[in-house]
């Protein structure tokens, strides 16, 4: 990463304004380097929502997409959360709503609900427990219910079902349009390529993808993985924004990721890297992109997400 001037003293001004409004900054490891690095705390779906659970700080920026700000919103109603930029949506949250989800409920009234943490606030309130792709199996086998509505995310749901035979599954056909971009035959040429690398995949990829993984894991149990790992080389099926904190973490193996373009260019998500230096300092400056949701919403939305807190444990 090269670091200019401009945005040193802007990563500068930042921090002394987060020290002085008491502000915690919580960054997604797929935001932009320069973002990553003004953050108090980088991390997953899952440790990001724990992070915001334990906190006393007044102010919560969240740096990431829109459901997760909303995630830190409803499990601090009482504070001050600002998502710097409001345009910055998950488009596979947006592909399932509170409506179908309801249908769907009535349709299979036995089953449970069981909500991704990458579906919006409205979402949350009609599902019974939420899973995040770090914890998603080790939810799905404890719960009761031998029938399980899993939404939004395909690649996911069918993750958790290979893993979880003895239930049955309705699984909601989203998906997350940068990791399904990755095809199987790429990972084939870059194992050809560096036949002494292993590969990490993420679960939102197609399961052809996950099929040749050496493992399959959320971003942090990925970088876990690289870590441990005795192999020098990791093929890394996921965002590149992941190879930040893989090679800060530990410099001296390679990473290797898809060089997979499609009409927009290389792949990687567009509304992560929505957040800017520029929009976190204002944001924060003017304390505006506040995440304002209705009572009711964040009441019942609550219950799936402290669910999920408890059964990961
Ligand atoms: P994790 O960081 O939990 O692996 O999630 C990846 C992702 O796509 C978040 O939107
Ligand atoms: Fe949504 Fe995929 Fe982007 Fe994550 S990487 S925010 S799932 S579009």
């Amino acid at each position: 990463m090269v670091v200019t001037e401009q945005v040193k003293e802007l990563q500068e001004k930042i921090k002394e304004l987060a020290e002085k409004k008491k502000a915690l900054i919580l960054a997604h490891y797929y935001q932009r380097p320069e973002v990553q690095e003004i953050a108090h705390y980088v991390g997953d779906s899952f440790g990001l929502s724990k992070r915001a659970s334990q906190t006393d700080a007044e102010i919560i920026v969240f740096c990431g997409v829109r459901f997760m700000a909303e995630t830190a919103k409803i499990l601090n109603p009482d504070k001050k959360v600002i998502h710097p930029n409001p345009e910055s949506g998950c488009p596979m949250a947006d592909m399932v709503s509170k409506e179908q989800v309801l249908r769907l409920k009535e349709k299979y009234p036995d089953a449970e609900v069981v909500a991704y943490i990458n579906t919006n606030a409205e979402t949350k309130t009609v599902s019974d427990v939420c899973v995040t792709s770090s914890n998603a199996v080790k939810i799905v086998k404890k719960l009761k219910a031998k029938r399980i509505i899993f939404i939004p995310d395909q690649a996911l749901g069918n993750w958790v079902k290979k893993n979880v035979p003895q239930k049955e599954f309705i699984i909601w056909k989203g998906f997350c349009p940068p990791h399904f971009e990755f095809t199987a035959r790429e990972v084939r040429e870059l194992k050809e390529r560096y036949p002494d690398a292993v590969v990490a995949v993420h679960p939102e990829c197609h399961p052809d993808v996950i099929d040749m993984a050496d493992f399959v894991g959320s971003t942090s149990q990925i970088i876990e993985f690289a870590t441990t790992t005795p192999a020098k080389r990791v093929i890394v099926i996921t965002e590149v924004g992941l190879k930040y904190s893989l090679l800060k973490k530990n410099p001296n193996k390679e990473y290797i990721f898809p060089e997979t373009m499609n009409y927009c260019g290389t792949v990687y998500c567009c509304t992560m890297k929505g957040i800017t230096l520029q929009n976190v300092y204002e944001s924060l400056k003017e304390e505006k992109n506040e995440v304002i949701l209705p009572k009711e919403v964040i009441e019942r939305a609550k219950r799936p997400i402290l669910r999920m807190l408890e059964l990961a444990k």
